[in-house]
Parts: C-alpha cells; structure tokens; sequence
C-alpha cells in the first residue's frame, strides 16, 4: 500500500459520514420520489415493487460496494480510475469506457433531471402562493398541464435548475453540500413522514398499501422487470461511476460494507415512504396510477391542498425535493467534471460550466417533448422517453454489468478482501458470489428476457 493511496487532486470527504450524506444525497432524488411512484403505478404495483427490491438487495447492494471500492483505490475520476486500476491488474486499458459510457450516461440523465427538478422549483412558488388550497383534483391537474404545455416556462425553470447546480460543482462537492446534506435529508425524512400520516387519514389508505404490496405477478412484464431493475441501478446513482467518484474521495479507513447497507436502506426507505404517501391520494381522488411522469404533482398538490397547514407543507415539500434533485444531479456531472480537471487541466469553475451547458443544450429536447414536439417519437416514445429508457434500463445495468465483472474477475480475491475489510469472512464470502455470480447472470438474464430471446 502506498502513501499516495490516500489522496485525491480533488480533496477528501472529511469524515466518514461525510461520504454517507454525501452518498445518500445523490442516491435520493426524484428517483425515489418522483420515478418510482409512476413507474410503480405504469407497472401494476405490487409485483414490480417486490422485483425492484430483489434487485436492490441482490445486484444494487453489491455493486454498491463493488463501486466505492474500485473508486477508493484508484482516488481519480472513473475514467482514469479504470484506466489506472487495469495498468496496475495488468488488465486491458479498455476497461476506461466504463467510465467513458459512464460520462456520457450522466450528461443524458443530467439533462433531463434538470428539466423534472424544474417542475419542482415552479411548484415551490405555486405552493407559496396558495395555488393548490383546496383544489380539486381536476384542477391540479390544469395547473401542471399549464406548465408543461409551455416551453418557455420550463425552459426557464430547467435553465435555473442547471446553474443552480453548475454553482455547487464549481464550488467542489464538498464545501456546501455537507452542511446541505446533514438538515435537509432529515428534513424531508419528517416531512415524507408526515405526508403519510396524512394519506392514513383517507379513506383509501389500506388499498395504497395493497396496491404497493400485495405482488400480483400477472402484471408484471419482461419489460416491467427490466424497468425495476434499471430502476434499482437509477435510484441507487450506481453504473455510471457517480457512487465510484464520491468513494474516491473516501477515507481509507470507513467500511465500506456498512456504510453501503445505510446509504441502500435509507434510500430504499425513502421510496417506499413515497410510495405510500402517494398512492392513498391517487385511489381517494379517483385518480389514474399510471398517468406517467406527472403523477406526483397531479397527487401531493390535493392532498396538501386540503390538509391544515397545507401551504406550508407543501411550499416544504417541493423545497425539499428541489434539494434531494440538486444533491443528485451534483453528482451525476462530478464524474465528467472531474475527468476534465485531470485531463485537460481545466479549473473547476470551467470543468463545470462546460459540463452543464453541454447538459442543459441536450435538456432542451426533453422540454420540447412535453410540447412542441410531443408528437414526435422514435420506437413509439418521445424524446424525454427514450432518454430515459436509454439511460436508466440499458446504460446503468450495463455499465453495473462490467464493474461487477471488472470487480470479481479481473480484481483480485485478494485485493477486494483487504479493501472491503469485512469482519466476517461469511459476509465477505456472499458479497463475492453475488457480484461474481447473480448479479452478472441476473442482469445479463433480463437483458435477454427483455430482448425477447427467452421469449419475454
Ligand atoms: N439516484 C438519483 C435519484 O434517485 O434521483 C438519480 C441519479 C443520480 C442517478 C446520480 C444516477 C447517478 F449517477
């Protein structure tokens, strides 16, 4: 072990909570309270929750670890991690497209994030102003479709949205996201909470949970099982090389096994608790569960608008997620920008102003999709979808796929046991079969499914 093994060009988290808020921050977005709702709703419920956390806790989980470890020991962006790693295994210097794909899988999800994160600033100011109290569901719905249907609004809202994130990366993730982090995640914790406190209230609270639970496996599709699985690497920020770059900046000494189990429950939790916030207020307001990707500012907006205190909460709320989305579109350019601060010598006020324009050029095709271009579709999807679907089922299960692969057969037995320090050897010896074993042969089995080879 060499001295330098400890340090990064970028700096060092500078404890080891540090990298879980930091960590959790980028695993819980709007993926957990925005994606998994609507997806869960298109897919028929129950089922696909139940696939989502098999695929959690079977692939997720320990790519997880596979992913902090291989950024703790190469300390540099994922690009030049992979690169750096395989010289040193003796490996194919090929392996760096893991991060190259990984770059580019970033800018597409960032570019896109951006646009949602938008919808969630303006419902921060339509919350303030009162605009939800006691509106019918019908109504609410009026109030997104105005906002969605115009390309100025959110072309406004998503530009505001990318600068407000180019502002913390320039500032290097670390100063200003850990104090963010340490009150804001508890935060929106309570407040989730508090939303399901409410939606226990309605009268169709126990036909929510049945409908997130109770798994009915006619529902579900291969594409539905690849869209729960796409979701668990989206949700967890894992196959892009995000998780890798923040445990580059790790101290040599956390485990990263446990730290790994809290930052997966947590977000896990997260979503759930959305999840059972939501679909309560969806069947009570006779609303659609699979009404797509507007689902969330369709529903929470009733329910805030007819509980006490409703404007408050809800001007909270969207603050809140305005905060989750920024603690985890920081980290899905941090791995291009810190590849451009290697490679190219740039600082990081311009690594992150490059990085973003470049996201938010590419955005723009995702605000159009709403309106102008609404009728425009490649494969029956339009460009917001196809994103999305490129992005989240393929890129991240692939990119998962080869750091699972690169982690268990080209790392040693032995490099990963002194990294991974676990103090059993049982535990060690499960991490290793399911990163070596199930989750390649899962992922590549629902790949295949989904293709139809196996007759999905
Ligand atoms: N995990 C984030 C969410 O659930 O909203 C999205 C995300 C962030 C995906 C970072 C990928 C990533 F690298």
């Amino acid at each position: 072990m060499s001295e330098h093994r400890d340090l990064t060009i970028h700096g060092q988290w500078s404890s080891r909570w540090t990298f879980v808020l930091a960590a959790a921050g980028s695993a819980v977005g709007l993926g957990n309270i925005w994606k998994f709702p609507y997806i869960t709703g298109e897919n028929g419920g129950g089922a696909f929750v139940l696939v989502y956390l098999v695929c959690i806790a079977l692939i997720g989980l320990p790519i997880m670890m596979a992913e902090i470890m291989i950024g703790r020991r190469g300390r540099h962006s994922p690009i030049n991690t992979m690169r750096i790693l395989s010289q040193k295994e003796g490996a194919s210097p090929h392996w760096k497209y893991i991060g190259w794909m990984g770059v580019i899988a970033g800018f597409l999800i960032l570019s896109y994030y951006s646009v949602i994160a938008g919808w969630a600033l303006a419902y921060v100011f339509r919350a303030a102003g009162g605009m939800f109290t006691g509106a019918s569901a019908e109504q609410v719905g009026t109030i997104f479709s105005t906002l969605t249907d115009s390309s100025e609004r959110l072309l406004a809202w998503h530009t505001l949205f990318m600068v407000m994130t180019m502002i913390v990366v320039a500032r290097g993730v670390k100063s200003g996201l850990e104090q963010a982090v340490r009150f804001l995640m508890p935060a929106l914790f309570v407040i989730l909470i508090l939303l399901v406190g409410y939606a226990m209230t309605t009268d169709s609270f126990m036909r929510g949970l049945h409908f997130l639970f109770d798994p009915d496996f006619s529902k579900i599709t291969g594409a539905g099982i690849l869209i729960a699985m796409g979701h668990a690497f989206f949700t967890l920020s894992l196959g892009m090389g995000a998780i890798m770059v923040y445990g580059s900046y790790m101290p040599q000494n956390a485990s990263i096994a446990s730290t790994s189990l809290i930052i997966v429950g947590a977000d896990t939790l997260v979503a759930l608790l959305a999840g059972m916030a939501i679909f309560p207020v969806v069947f009570a307001n006779g609303l659609e569960p699979s009404s797509g990707p507007g689902l969330i500012f369709q529903t929470l907006p009733v329910a805030f608008g007819q509980m006490p205190g409703g404007s408050f909460f809800g001007t909270l709320f969207f603050i809140l997620l305005v905060f989750a989305a920024w603690t985890s579109s920081i980290s899905l350019i941090e791995p291009a920008v810190a590849w451009l601060v290697e490679n190219h010598g740039m600082s990081r006020v311009s690594a992150s102003v490059w990085a973003g324009a470049a996201a938010w050029l590419v955005g723009l095709g995702t605000v159009f999709s709403f309106n102008e271009w609404s009728d425009v579709t490649l494969f029956g999807k339009h460009f917001f979808d196809l994103l999305d679907f490129l992005t989240a089922n393929i890129m991240l299960p692939l990119g998962g796929l080869l750091i699972a692969i690169y982690a268990a057969w080209v790392m040693t037995r032995e490099v990963s046991r002194d990294e991974l320090a676990m103090e059993r050897p049982v535990l060690f010896g499960l991490w290793r079969a399911c990163i070596r074993y199930v989750a390649p042969a899962a992922v590549t089995i629902v790949f295949l499914n989904a293709i139809g080879v196996l007759g999905g």
